[in-house]
């Protein structure tokens, strides 16, 4: 039985062989993709490019199909799968949710804003005038 290594959530998971990844993460209750990717993806089709992780070794997982080379280019070297097309086949890590690390998603305003979305209190009209 392959053991995944959650990098992000700091715990493992032992799965079946040829288990689809992105299956065993969701069964095990962790969160593949980002918010409101949750909501709106392909439900495992290989057609959104949400539910991507970043997987070491790349042989731990089946190879790379046709729909995750329309997907992936854009990460480069980076050893990038979509889960929901990856079968396990080996132990491996996996780094859940690897856009909250690029771009302006890894900037910590951005986790301050995910964080108070619709949580702080209400904000008088005068807190917004300059
Ligand atoms: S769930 Fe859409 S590509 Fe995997």
């Amino acid at each position: 039985m392959p053991t995944i290594t959650l990098v992000r959530e700091g715990r493992t998971l032992e799965v079946p062989p040829n288990a689809i990844l992105r299956t065993a993460l969701l069964d095990a209750g962790v969160e593949v993709y980002r918010s409101p990717d949750d909501l709106v993806n392909c439900r495992g089709n290989g057609l959104c490019g949400t539910c991507v992780v970043e997987v070491e070794p790349a042989e731990a997982v089946s190879g790379v199909t046709f729909r995750e080379k329309g997907q992936l280019w854009k990460y480069g070297d980076r050893p990038m799968r979509l889960s929901c097309q990856a079968k396990v086949i080996a132990d491996c890590r996996v780094f859940t949710r690897p856009q909250l690390t690029q771009g302006w998603m890894g900037h910590p305003f951005y986790a301050h804003l995910k964080e108070g979305v619709g949580k702080g209190p209400a904000r008088e009209k005068s807190d917004y005038r300059a």
